[in-house]
């Protein structure tokens, strides 16, 4: 847009801005309007045709499988991806929240008069690589294993009691390899079976040291497989 055009534009402009009407109380009379309508049609709907609630949460479930909604996929995959927990917060909270400034302050810091997309390439692209960004985030995050998954390759007969420490809760408090709480409540139990013959083992599962639960109720035939799984770590 050159000096000649901008004149122009601001002649126009201002043409426009005598005949038109302000935004007070025209336009917002509208927007009420509107957002009473859109509110009214919204509370008839839930009282009418209610609203699905999916099924009662169980707080005893040891087999769920948290995931979010799938608009957050993105987020949540970006946190998968980033895993030493000094750096969670930064992944939670730091670049979301510096994506939402960066947005927010942008007719500051983007002075160009241009709007055609090809006239302003640096916006232009940002744009495209932070929607292809997400997504790419929001696929992975959508086709991602289940956390409750330990990711270390295990021989057969150790899958059953792998399969136990991934699904009870185990990793909430303890780290196994990459998965499960680095930082947490818990030692590391990535090298468990060279520090603590497997006795020892079946024994802090079953009675819970500590803040530690106790998981007798596991019954002794999962206890041993835990205990066979753990003790093979090293
Ligand atoms: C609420 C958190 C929590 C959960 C859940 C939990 N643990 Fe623990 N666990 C701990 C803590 C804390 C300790 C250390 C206890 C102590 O010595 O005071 C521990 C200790 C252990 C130990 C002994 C480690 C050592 O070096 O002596 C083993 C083995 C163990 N846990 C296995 C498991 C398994 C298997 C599960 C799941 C079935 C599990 N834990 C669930 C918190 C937890």
């Amino acid at each position: 847009m050159n000096a000649r055009e901008k004149e122009e534009y601001l002649r126009e402009y201002e043409i426009l801005k005598k005949k038109g009407k302000s935004f007070f109380p025209y336009a917002i009379m509208k927007d009420s309007v509107m957002m009473l309508v859109v509110a009214g049609v919204l509370i008839a709907m839930s009282i009418i045709m209610g609203a699905e609630q999916g099924p009662k949460a169980d707080p005893t479930t040891t087999t769920y499988v948290p995931r979010p909604e799938w608009y957050f996929f993105y987020l949540f995959e970006l946190l998968r991806v980033i895993k030493p927990p000094a750096l969670v917060p930064v992944a939670t909270i730091g670049i979301p929240t510096i994506c939402m400034v960066l947005l927010l302050l942008l007719p500051f810091y983007d002075r160009g008069p241009e709007r055609i997309p090809w006239k302003r390439p640096i916006a232009t692209i940002t744009g495209i690589m932070v929607i292809i960004a997400m997504a790419l985030l929001t696929y992975k995050g959508a086709v991602a294993g289940p956390p409750t998954e330990i990711d270390l390759p295990t021989a057969p007969q150790y899958e059953k009691g792998k399969q136990i420490v991934a699904q009870s809760g185990c990793l909430a408090c303890h780290a196994i390899g990459e998965n499960g709480a680095h930082g947490g409540l818990g030692p590391d139990l990535t090298e468990i079976g060279s520090k603590i013959p497997r006795e020892a083992i079946k024994q802090s599962v079953t009675i819970g040291p500590g803040i530690m639960p106790s998981f007798k109720g596991l019954g002794n035939e999962d206890l041993n497989a835990v205990a066979d799984y753990l003790a093979s770590l090293d």
